[in-house]
């Protein structure tokens, strides 16, 4: 009997799934009713939540996989294959940041970065996507960031999530006809994860300034949006960008300017602050 869960009957994997928002979004796919297979190489918090998950009469498995391996990505797929049979959803989660310029950047940090986060989700695509074909179609969900719009002043990680924002829109068109979908989600800063806990001192806190309202995500923010993109409620998306960053990328740096003028009209004299305090207004108003 259908339970009505999102994600019911359908089996997903995630990488990086040992971590941040990867584990956030196995906790929340098992609930919806997916058999989740969570694939990291930090095995024991991916082990940890996969046994949760079974304990709570969820289905879930383990496998370590390297996303940059190509070898490891065929016997992961191949363990889904004996295990369950199908493959309808693939998150490609796992990442790194590198948060050196184009100046500073070495050439092995260049390389990991792309390695992890540009080519790993490639050789996921390609390894998942035969299996899902047979399995009647579904959903690729590759998370880049916001780094994919604008400027980043880690050169190696925005040269990577340019690239998957870019390569999932190959990937929509590739697989069109395999009833493959392939969209991309774009977080801002998300806290509580190795991401964001490994940042120099102060990183959270110059960024919380900048964003509306002072507020990072949480990873279970961000895995509500991968969970629609996953499940059929989305059947009609393909090949979109899906931005999940409370306004950071449309309209902060305007929030900013608005914030400025009324500085600076509280320090202007009386004359000057009536005239920048209409200025204010007016700039709210555009
Ligand atoms: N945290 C943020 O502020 C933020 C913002 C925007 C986008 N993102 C993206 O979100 C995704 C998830 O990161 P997170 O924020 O949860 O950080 P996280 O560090 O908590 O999680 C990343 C996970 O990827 C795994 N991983 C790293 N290299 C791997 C490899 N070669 N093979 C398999 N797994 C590997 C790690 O073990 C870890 O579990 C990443 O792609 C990241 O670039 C993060």
């Amino acid at each position: 009997m259908p339970t009505g869960k999102r994600l019911e009957d359908k089996v997903a994997l995630i990488t990086g799934a040992s971590g941040g928002q990867g584990l956030a979004e196995a906790e929340l796919f098992a609930r919806e009713g997916a058999r989740v297979v969570l694939a990291d190489v930090m095995d024991a918090p991916g082990k940890a939540m996969a046994a949760k998950i079974n304990r709570r009469s969820g289905e879930a498995m383990y496998v370590r996989l390297d996303v940059t391996d190509a070898k490891q990505w065929r016997q992961a797929i191949d363990r889904v294959r004996r295990r369950y049979g199908a493959l309808h959803v693939l998150v490609n989660n796992a990442g790194v940041v590198s948060r050196a310029g184009i100046m500073d950047v070495a050439s092995s940090d260049w390389r990991r970065t792309l390695d992890i986060n540009l080519t790993g989700p490639l050789l996921g695509m390609r390894a998942a996507a035969p299996l899902m074909r047979d399995s009647g179609g579904g959903a690729i969900v590759n998370i880049a960031s916001t780094a994919a719009f604008v400027a980043h002043f880690g050169a190696a990680y925005v040269a990577s999530k340019w690239g998957l924002r870019g390569i999932t829109k190959t990937a929509a068109l590739e697989f069109v006809d395999w009833g493959i979908r392939a969209n991309s989600v774009h977080p801002a800063m998300v806290i509580d994860t190795g991401i964001a806990d490994g940042a120099a001192p102060g990183f959270r806190e110059i960024n919380e300034r900048v964003l509306p309202r002072g507020r990072a995500a949480r990873p279970d923010e961000i895995a509500q949006a991968v969970l629609f993109l996953a499940s059929d409620e989305s059947s009609y998306m393909s090949g979109s960008d899906v931005v999940v960053d409370y306004g950071y990328t449309s309209f902060a740096v305007a929030r900013i300017r608005n914030q400025l003028h009324k500085e600076y009209a509280s320090r202007a004299r009386p004359s000057t602050r009536r005239a920048a305090s209409r200025r204010s207004r007016a700039g709210a108003r555009r």
